[in-house]
């Protein structure tokens, strides 16, 4: 009885951290990772789409060929320079100078912002902030130099993204430049990389499921694109929603994909972005931008 009582406390004592250490590690299923190369010249075996729309010349949609073919261009002949119209996106814009007058009037706002580079803003977003002791996207910082300011403006408000759009628009042309070879935006890119090839929701599906791995597949009324270039045009004018900021784009995909969609601004949108951008590295800022879906 001794000897079995013994055996028995070994098996317990055994199965307690067995258990917990199962309970630890959430069971997770992957799409299979690519191997990024976080610029545009990395990309080029992967996107399956830059060959299409690497040379601007490509980019006007009639040279298109089949209009069922578009989405080989990522659509990005609805950017700037070759999407001359006059859309939402024009207006935003300057909504977004007007309030960035108003609330710069002392300098400080800028200077909270990024001192005198706000035209270098964009294309080096998102970064590691001192004062926030966090990797964060521009729109984030809108939000917290505003709220120095006294000012309210919420992250994926349209407020927020409208001056968002305009420093965007400062940096036109420049290409997209994040640093994620070291440090925190390293650590954010490979968390951001996980999250995107992470499978959730009710289809158990990933980013990677549709954006890597369907390319090309019609999906209701839309046709899948590649992730290669987006943050380039990005707050986009949409129509369904007047301003859209890349988080509030997550936000969307991951609702269509029946997963939670996440608050912008949060840790894992903030770790997405980084991955996002680093895979848009090179791309010139090409706003303000229109996608019609
Ligand atoms: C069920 C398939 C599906 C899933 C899963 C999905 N998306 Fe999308 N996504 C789409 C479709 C369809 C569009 C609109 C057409 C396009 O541009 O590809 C889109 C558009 C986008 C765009 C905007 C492209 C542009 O040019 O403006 C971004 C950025 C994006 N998705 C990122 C993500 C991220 C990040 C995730 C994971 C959190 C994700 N998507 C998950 C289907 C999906």
């Amino acid at each position: 009885m001794k000897t079995l009582n013994a055996i028995l406390a070994a098996l317990f004592s055994l199965a307690v951290p067995l258990s917990g250490g199962a309970q630890n590690i959430p069971y997770r299923e992957y799409e299979p990772m690519e191997q990024y190369v976080p610029n545009v010249s990395g990309d080029l075996s992967l996107s399956g789409t830059y060959q299409y729309w690497k040379d601007p010349a490509n980019l006007d949609y009639r040279l298109a060929g089949n209009p069922d073919e578009n989405w080989k261009l990522n659509w990005k002949f609805m950017d700037p320079p070759f999407n001359k119209a006059i859309h939402g996106g024009h207006f935003a814009l300057d909504r977004g100078e007007t309030l960035f007058q108003q609330i710069n009037v002392d300098g400080r706002f800028a200077k909270c912002l990024g001192g005198g580079k706000l035209k270098h803003l964009r294309a080096g977003y998102p970064r590691w902030r001192a004062d926030l002791k966090h990797v964060a996207g521009l729109e984030e910082v809108i939000e917290y130099c505003g709220g120095k300011q006294g000012r309210v403006l919420q992250n994926g408000s349209y407020d927020n993204s409208a001056i968002s759009l305009y420093l965007a628009s400062l940096g036109g042309g420049q290409p997209i430049s994040i640093d994620v070879s070291r440090g925190p935006m390293k650590e954010a890119y490979e968390r951001g990389r996980h999250l995107f090839h992470s499978k959730a929701g009710a289809y158990n599906f990933a980013c990677a499921t549709c954006h890597t791995h369907n390319i090309g597949k019609r999906l209701r009324g839309n046709t899948i694109t590649t992730i290669y270039g987006d943050a380039a045009h990005y707050p986009v004018y949409r129509t369904q929603y007047m301003l859209q900021s890349l988080h509030l784009r997550f936000a969307e995909c991951n609702a269509d994909a029946r997963t939670q969609p996440l608050v912008p601004g949060s840790k894992p949108y903030t770790d997405l972005e980084v991955f996002v951008t680093a895979l848009t590295n090179g791309y010139p800022i090409s706003v303000p931008a229109e996608r019609d879906w």
